[in-house]
């Protein structure tokens, strides 16, 4: 299971990055790098993961005309990345364009990183939805037409929220990978995140990776909060 809970590294120094994954002793296997991370640190911050031996997910939720998306793929496919992401409301050619590029900047012989859809933000409510992007219905509806567009234009699969899982792989079919932030566990405060699920739930819901930040890089002792984690999610198995 641990190969499916990608622990995201939202700091903004590699000095942060060290200690953090000195404190999860050597337990994680997957980690995601996101905006705050890269744009302080840039590649080298990947190529450091990746020597250490770390699986990446490359966060960067890329959004921009076709040809500016194809190029920023055919970029990070070259840092050989395990996962990336643009955001469906992109549309289908900008996303068919980023699976282009991304297969174009992988090395031969090397795996293609798999190409995530971003549908709506977890932080998203649906009035906020509704009432400021001007986007009608509910925010499983708009989800659900998300990954879709995303199956069409022939990406590995969509973030969403745990909650929307299930409707997803009705949708789009079991393969359809679903990476899917927005983990609490029980008792724990929400913050700015508003579709949320325990990282059991996560999994029993169907989710095929979950992404968990400050549960764990926020906790008093990290190391203890990823432990129980894993436990939790074992023994519910
Ligand atoms: O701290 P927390 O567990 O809320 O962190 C969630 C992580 O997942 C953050 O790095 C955030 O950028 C990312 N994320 C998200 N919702 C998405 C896509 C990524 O929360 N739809």
């Amino acid at each position: 299971m641990r190969e499916r809970m990608i622990v995201a590294l939202d700091f903004s120094t590699m000095e942060d990055v060290k200690r953090c994954l000195g404190q999860l002793e050597g337990q994680v296997r997957y980690v995601k790098v996101g905006m705050e991370l890269f744009y302080a640190e840039g590649p080298a911050v990947v190529r450091f993961l990746k020597e250490k031996g770390f699986k990446v997910f490359l966060d960067l939720k890329a959004h921009d005309i076709p040809n500016t998306a194809k190029g920023a793929m055919k970029s990070l496919a070259r840092l050989g990345v395990d996962m990336v992401n643009v955001h469906a409301a992109g549309g289908v050619a900008m996303m068919e364009a980023a699976r282009e590029g991304l297969e174009q900047g992988t090395a031969a012989g090397a795996p293609r990183a798999l190409l995530i859809g971003v549908t709506m933000l977890t932080s998203t409510s649906r009035e906020m939805m509704n009432q400021q992007l001007a986007i009608p219905g509910t925010v499983e509806d708009v989800v659900i037409h998300y990954a879709m567009m995303t199956k069409q234009a022939g990406l590995d699969g969509v973030v969403a929220s745990p909650l929307e899982v299930p409707l997803i792989k009705q949708a789009a079919g079991e393969s359809f990978v679903t990476v899917t932030p927005g983990i609490r566990p029980a008792g724990t405060d929400n913050g700015d995140q508003t579709r949320v699920a325990t990282p059991e739930q996560a999994f029993r819901l169907g989710s095929d990776y979950i992404v968990i930040g400050r549960a764990i890089t926020a906790a008093d002792d990290p190391a203890a909060a990823w432990q129980r984690m894993v436990h939790r999610v074992e023994a519910d198995q």
